[in-house]
């Protein structure tokens, strides 16, 4: 640990995609001695982030909820991060050490980085890289992601179908990341560029509800949140 990390009292903690065996020693460690764990959980349901956690929260630290639309279009809804941010300052302003929690990598695409923005303005905030669902998925699957020269692109479902199009086609291989309710329309896209035969699709990753098959073999219409696909163009192993 650098000496400066003793002053540090906001930490950002990836804890992995799901497997709780998955969180680093240096996240685990921070976790198990922070006066106040906050993490983020949907309106109406449990926090998926807490209950990977949930082996290495300590007893006693108090627990502050951040009750967020979860939504994966949805603009992320600034008041809730403002309220967030201030209830975290409090907390540090008495002298305690507050741990975010934060789903497989704090700065890959996680909400995370909306209080980052707002508390680092005043405040040392400590991130602590986890494993991403992009790793967890490669390695679920078998299918190891780049090589020598290979470019990978990471390609939110949510994109339109010819910003979609336009990034797979200069990929060497890609990660759909946020399939749900855009499942068709990424089939159709890697069908029109003959790539649905070699596509691997993933749900879960590394939870206990984990499944994963080839796209071709999947009738679903949509997929859960908490899904991608990986593509590769050439597989030379
Ligand atoms: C808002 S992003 C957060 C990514 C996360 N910070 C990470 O490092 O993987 C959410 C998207 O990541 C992907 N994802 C996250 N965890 C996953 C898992 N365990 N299995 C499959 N996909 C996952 C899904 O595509 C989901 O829609």
């Amino acid at each position: 640990m650098t000496a400066d990390a003793e002053e540090i009292r906001i930490w950002g903690l990836g804890v992995g995609p799901g497997d709780p065996e998955l969180i680093t020693l240096k996240a685990q460690r921070i976790l198990r001695s922070a006066d106040v764990v906050a993490y983020p959980a949907p309106a109406d349901g449990d926090s998926l982030v807490r209950a990977i956690a949930a082996p290495h929260i300590p007893d006693g630290a108090e627990e502050l909820v951040i009750s967020t639309p979860m939504l994966a279009e949805r603009y992320p809804a600034q008041d809730v991060y403002d309220r967030a941010a201030q209830e975290i300052e409090k907390r540090v302003e008495a002298g305690k050490t507050v741990a975010i929690l934060c789903e497989g990598d704090p700065f890959f695409y996680g909400s995370f980085m909306y209080l980052y923005g707002r508390l680092s303005e005043r405040l040392r905030v400590g991130v602590v890289p986890g494993v991403s669902s992009l790793s967890a998925g490669a390695a679920e699957l078998g299918l190891p992601l780049a090589e020598r020269n290979d470019v990978v692109a990471v390609i939110p479902a949510t994109l339109d179908e010819s910003a979609l199009s336009e990034r797979l086609a200069v990929a060497d291989a890609a990660v759909i990341i946020k399939v749900g309710r855009h499942l068709d329309k990424v089939r159709r896209v890697l069908d029109d560029q003959g790539l649905l035969g070699g596509a691997k699709y993933i749900e879960r990753a590394t939870m206990e509800a984990q499944r994963m098959c080839d796209l071709a073999d999947m009738s679903d219409q949509t997929a859960p949140y908490f899904s991608l696909i990986i593509v590769r163009k050439s597989v030379d192993i």
